[in-house]
């Protein structure tokens, strides 16, 4: 089938080049010239696994191009929405890009077209864009919308574009559902060549969930404000094991074995962040004020994400007494791994902070050096992880790449200053830490001191607070 996909960001190029592996050709469009121009030759404007490889094969093939908006709907009956929906400084959804789309192709496309909004928009946008197109009938266009919310991870996009959960699509009519049906049919009878697995094996089909458009667009506000809640829900109860002195990842796993609950997303730390949660908790707050419903429960979600940062501050505070003028190394800057977003990167919030507060950072991330660079020059930037530690006094954890977790410890305690690590994101061993000589605090689990017998007077904290004891 031939299909556009209009937005060439996470989203649109990860769609746009899937549909394409999947067998149909596809005209990938975006209003940056520049970025097209890239894309044309290959370089992609942002890291994401085998997203590169796909792109290049099915361009190669003849199935996947890039052309402006205005050929990209004028040339296919099939028209993905794909475009940014940022955040508002009222925290509102900014929809403007979405109405821009809508008017081009109302100037633009002629016949019938199946409009598709995969953007994350605010519930009844699919409503007010079908009013919008069809302004445009007079001029001869026809409209069908749907609404094809997307679930996709950044870090393993093109996994979950091949073997989904669900799909969902919100229709006005059973024909638009065919249509969608016969798009996704690949996928959801799971036959394709993949591009992750070289044998995937057998794979449950995803569900096929037809719904009307309100609905399909309040599914994925709902499900990525739950999921966040379920973050905040952890963090909390990981605060109150530091306080109380148990384990948070005994308590997660405990509590993940009911299948009422779930393990996924349990995983306490340094908060959520990235280019979704944060902007769909806030906006999904503001569609349910509009619509009467004060969902204040997820106001709260988003007042104990924006006090992690905070609290970590504390627990590095409590190890440093002083911030001032310390060499702290920061391992990790992306919002997670395998992706170099740093968009809300709870990695960057802390290095504001620190920064501000006189400390000497010295940063490493695998992958978002070069993004974090150019929205926070006054941080020294390291080619590894070992030159980061070299002589600091405490190396921070705040993403939790693969590579952390391979990393030569004996090395670095022969590099650092101080062998004290903070682990933002409970992505490490503490017991081998601690067996090789670091003093290692993590979120809601006990402190490991260093099994080598780091002697105690070396921590300036524990030094001022005997003083402050004795003074008492
Ligand atoms: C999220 C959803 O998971 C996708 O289903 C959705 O399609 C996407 O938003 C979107 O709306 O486009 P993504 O933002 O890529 O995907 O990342 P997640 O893997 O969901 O992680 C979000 C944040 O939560 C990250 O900062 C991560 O570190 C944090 N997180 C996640 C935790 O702190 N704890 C957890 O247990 C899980």
């Amino acid at each position: 089938m031939k299909i556009s996909v209009i937005g060439a960001g996470y989203v649109g190029l990860t769609t746009a080049a899937c549909l394409a592996q999947i067998g149909h050709t596809v005209c990938c469009a975006d209003n940056d010239e520049g970025k097209l121009n890239l894309l044309r030759k290959g370089i992609l404007p942002f890291f994401e696994p085998h997203l590169e490889e796909l792109v290049t094969q099915t361009c190669a093939a003849g199935r996947l191009r890039f052309d402006t908006t205005e050929v990209a709907v004028d040339d296919c009956e099939v028209i993905f929405i794909c475009v940014g929906t940022p955040p508002l400084d009222n925290g509102d959804a900014d929809l403007s890009a979405v109405a821009n789309v809508a008017r081009t192709i109302g100037q633009w496309a002629r016949g019938h077209r199946i409009v598709i909004e995969k953007s994350t928009v605010p519930v009844q946008t699919g409503q007010q864009l079908k009013r919008q197109l069809q302004l445009y009938v007079s001029r001869g266009l026809r409209c069908d919308l749907v609404s094809n919310p997307e679930f996709l991870r950044e870090g393993s996009a093109i996994e979950d574009f091949f073997h989904p959960d669900r799909i969902v699509i919100g229709v006005e009519n059973d024909e638009s559902a065919e249509r969608l049906q016969e798009i996704y049919r690949p996928v959801l009878e799971q036959e394709f060549q993949c591009p992750v697995h070289s044998a995937c094996g057998a794979r449950k089909k995803p569900s096929w969930v037809v719904t009307d458009t309100n609905s399909a667009e309040l599914i994925k506000h709902a499900s990525n404000s739950f999921l966040a809640m379920k973050i905040s829900f952890i963090n909390m109860v990981a605060d109150l094991c530091d306080a109380v002195g148990a384990d948070v990842t005994q308590v997660a796993r405990g509590m993940g074995m009911d299948p009422r609950i779930g393990s996924a997303f349990l995983n306490p730390g340094v908060g959520f962040g990235g280019f979704c949660f944060p902007k769909d908790v806030q906006a999904f707050v503001r569609i349910a004020a509009k619509a009467g419903c004060d969902f204040s429960l997820l106001k709260e979600v988003e007042n104990i994400n924006k006090k992690r940062i905070e609290h970590f501050v504390e627990k590095i505070r409590k190890e440093l007494w002083v911030i001032r003028g310390r060499k702290i190394a920061m391992w990790g800057l992306a919002f997670k791994p395998n992706t170099d977003d740093v968009r809300f990167a709870p990695a960057l919030e802390l290095l504001r902070v620190l920064v501000r507060e006189g400390a000497e950072v010295s940063a490493y991330d695998p992958q978002a050096m070069d993004k974090t660079r150019a929205v926070f020059p006054e941080a020294r930037y390291c080619s590894n992880p070992y030159e980061a530690a070299q002589d600091a006094e405490a190396v921070l954890i705040l993403t939790e790449w693969e590579e952390f977790r391979n990393i030569d410890w004996d090395r670095v305690r022969g590099l650092v200053d101080r062998p004290l690590v903070l682990d933002g994101r409970n992505a490490l061993d503490g017991a081998e830490l601690s067996g090789r000589g670091f003093h290692y605090v993590s979120i809601g689990r006990p402190t490991l001191a260093s099994h080598l017998g780091e002697p105690e007077a070396e921590n300036p904290a524990a030094v001022e607070r005997g003083r402050m004891a004795e003074a008492l």
